[in-house]
């Protein structure tokens, strides 16, 4: 049985202008052990999507659809068994530390307090299993450390309490939203290193969200390709290295910084993503996209290509066609 399985996930917000459609009908699932990268633009609906999950949505904020973990649909779940699960069963890695640890508790109170609140164990093991985990996740000298309060760490340092906080009750399922992105690019690499080797040795499925195609090829098994709030393109990271053929897929793996090119001379997808709020009626990639065909003005259903089990697309325009299209497009770079 799958860890999480998601399906129809929509999130609305209600604003004064009217309905923003963050999150449009949504759907995956995640096997145990497993990570599911999640890309797409800012704004795309990457952070609402599991924010709902989680039910941390704004108070303007309203999900629905299924989000089934162990058979149990997390959308609808009462309060008290939804925070019995948060934190314990399900963890979440924000991309800025300071929004989850409390800059006025030392470190080792706050780690303690997961463990005493979840686990019902006396301060003493709850120390002795927080230090063991600030080991884990490499934080030197963690036993002296572990006293102080937040802001005596680094960025990268906090980033890793963050992580042994979130990993303290073995969490079936870890969340990470954009994780390193605040971080340098050495302390990145020893993140996703830290992250990939946590998994190995605890077997924790993983949704990670992330800007950064770098990180999904380090670490993911399974890419979802988030564009306006839709799903795009679902299939390995292997298919979406070597073989995607969704033109937003192509345009973000273009999009991608290469050696032999200045940091300046990074490419973008022209144009600007949908307005949530007044959201196209057709494919909301087609103003934007190189393949377009007067089709797209209507919304191409996410479907399973003949040929390619297991990679789902939402695209009227053939994906060979797709492809061809989009190298001519690389030839002018
Ligand atoms: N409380 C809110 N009220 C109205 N709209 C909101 C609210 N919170 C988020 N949104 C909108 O939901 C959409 C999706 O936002 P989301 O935070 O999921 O983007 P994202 O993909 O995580 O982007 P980023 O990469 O910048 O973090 C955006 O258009 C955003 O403006
Ligand atoms: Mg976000």
């Amino acid at each position: 049985m799958a860890i999480l399985e998601v399906k129809h996930l929509s999130v609305q917000f209600d604003t004064q202008d009217g309905q923003v459609f963050a999150v449009n009908d949504l759907g995956f699932r995640l096997e145990k052990g497993q990570t599911l990268g999640v890309v797409g633009e800012s704004g795309s609906g990457k952070s609402q999507s599991v924010l709902a999950l989680m039910g941390l949505l704004a108070r303007n904020g309203r999900a629905s659809g299924e989000a089934l973990y162990q058979g149990r649909n997390l959308l609808t779940l009462p309060q008290a068994e939804l925070n019995r699960i948060r934190g314990n069963r399900i963890a979440m890695i924000f991309q800025d530390p300071m929004t989850s640890l409390n800059p006025y508790l030392t470190v080792e109170r706050q780690l303690t307090e997961v463990l005493q609140f979840h686990k019902g164990l006396d301060r003493k093991s709850a120390r002795a299993q927080s230090l063991r985990l600030l080991d884990a996740v490499k934080i030197p000298d963690a036993a002296r450390r572990m006293d102080m309060y937040p802001h005596a760490f680094s960025g990268g340092m906090r980033q890793r309490v963050m992580i042994a906080m979130a990993l303290l009750c073995e969490p079936e399922l870890l969340i990470a939203d954009e994780p390193t992105t605040a971080l340098d690019v050495t302390v990145q690499a020893q993140i996703i290193a830290l992250l990939r080797e946590l998994q190995r040795d605890f077997g924790t499925a993983i949704v990670l969200i992330t800007h950064d195609l770098g990180v999904v090829a380090g670490l993911c098994d399974q890419v979802l390709v988030l564009y306006g709030g839709r799903a795009m393109e679902l299939g390995s990271a292997d298919h979406l290295f070597t073989n995607a053929g969704h033109p937003y897929s192509c345009g973000l793996l273009r999009a991608i910084p290469r050696m032999d090119r200045d940091r300046a001379d990074l490419l973008t997808i022209p144009g600007a993503p949908p307005n949530m709020a007044h959201p196209p009626s057709g494919c909301p990639f087609q103003p934007r996209c190189a393949a377009a065909q007067p089709q797209c003005s209507t919304l191409p259903a996410l479907q399973e290509e003949a040929g390619r089990p297991g990679v789902l697309r939402a695209c009227h325009v053939p994906s060979a066609q797709v492809q061809l299209r989009y190298q001519e497009e690389s030839r002018h770079d």
